[in-house]
């Protein structure tokens, strides 16, 4: 079991992203943390295994405070995958996988041989392991994700919103794949999402998170669904249950505001303007590689610095894909592309939820609250 006690973290500048947290985390059940972005979510998933430092509170893992643990041996203890893959770009599907056994003095050929085993548990054919990550798809590259958090079998696995980049159909299937293989694993599963579907499709037990890392909910999907604890956790789980059935609505109208973006070659470049709160850093193509907040410029110099960034919006796309680009963007503005995937502006989700509102009003309400 994972026990968070009074745990705070405010980070150098003053800013507390996480405000006294106390959580009981299951063994063998999959815990999920959501909240809107920049509620504190990856702070409290990375305090677990100590990529970031309370700044007071505990952490006790199995009645042991983390804090007394060597950090490289805890962090073994620990699979973590993020929304970018994070795969190594120079090395094959099958030598990303084996990367941690490999650490942990496995012979070269156990470490691959277990490795293709892993690809045929996360649902990859064996082919797939001779490729490098980016001939995957993005869908098949957060599989490898899984498979390699996997590798050296640790007992518990940290997902910091491993599914939110992908579009809605994979990430369904990704979903329904986690709860497969969490039937055989049973891990201590931690899952951070900002989406609250997803939350009560995967939770066993769902920590409904607000902005400074205050615990508003926590309890099981159904409790939530039936029984919000407050107004902050009804509008959280009633706006996304009301946008549910606007998957089908065409996001016509959504506004594209213009939107800084920086290549990331200039990252490096101290002279290449920053001016916005949250630039956009593009490959050479224009497409969306990350982002950069403004307040650590001086921090980021290449792509592995970059903050993720959240799912993207097509022209065309249903409003709920809209509204998802925007709340699952670290700035809090979606990025929206073209077909080919080239950065054509910004949308912003107090928009989107006026045009959702909108679509409400103009279908009338009662046939709203049956749809729901
Ligand atoms: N390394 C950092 N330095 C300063 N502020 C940070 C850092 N990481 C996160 N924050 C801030 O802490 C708050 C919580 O961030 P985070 O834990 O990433 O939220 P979430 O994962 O829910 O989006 C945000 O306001 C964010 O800007
Ligand atoms: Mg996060």
């Amino acid at each position: 079991m994972i026990e968070l006690r009074g745990v705070t973290k405010t980070y150098p500048g003053g800013q507390t992203a996480v405000n006294n947290l106390s959580l009981d985390i299951d063994r063998g059940a999959i815990t999920v943390l959501v909240g809107p972005s920049g509620c504190g979510k990856t702070t409290t998933m990375r305090m677990i295994n100590r990529m970031v430092e309370p700044t007071s509170g505990a952490v006790l893992v199995d009645g042991e405070d983390i804090a007394d643990r060597k950090a490289s041996d805890l962090r073994r203890s620990m699979g973590y995958v993020m929304q970018s893959s994070g795969l190594m770009p120079h090395r094959t599907v099958l030598d990303n996988i084996a990367t941690v056994p490999r650490l942990n003095g496995v012979p070269r050929k156990d470490a691959r041989t277990r490795a293709s085993e892993l690809l045929e548990v996360v649902g990859l054919a064996p082919d797939l392991g001779r490729r490098y990550p980016a001939q995957l798809s993005g869908g098949q590259q957060q599989r490898v994700g899984v498979a390699r958090a996997l590798a050296a079998d640790p007992p518990i696995l940290l997902m910091d919103e491993p599914f939110s980049a992908v579009d809605p159909v994979v990430r369904q299937e990704l979903q329904e794949e986690l709860l497969r293989l969490q039937r055989d694993m049973a891990k201590t599963i931690v899952f951070v999402t900002h989406d609250i579907d997803e939350a009560t499709i995967l939770g066993d037990k769902v920590a409904v998170l607000n902005i400074g890392g205050v615990l508003a909910q926590y309890a099981t999907p159904e409790e939530i669904l039936r029984a919000p604890a407050s107004d902050f956790v009804a509008g959280f789980v009633g706006r996304d249950r009301g946008f549910r059935h606007l998957s089908f609505q065409e996001g016509e109208g959504v506004r594209i505001h213009s939107i800084q973006t920086i290549e990331v070659d200039r990252l490096g470049d101290p002279d290449a303007a920053v001016t916005s709160p949250w630039t956009l850093a593009v490959d050479a193509g224009g497409r969306p590689q990350g982002w950069v907040p403004q307040n650590r410029r001086s921090a980021i110099r290449s792509a592995g610095d970059l903050v993720p960034g959240g799912s993207l919006y097509r022209r065309g796309d249903t409003l709920r894909r809209a509204l998802d680009a925007a709340l699952s963007a670290p700035s809090g503005l979606g990025v929206a592309v073209d077909d080919e995937g080239r950065v054509v502006g910004s949308v912003r989700a107090g928009e989107i939820l006026e045009l959702i509102e909108d679509a409400r009003v103009s279908r009338g309400r009662a046939n709203y609250n049956t749809a729901v």
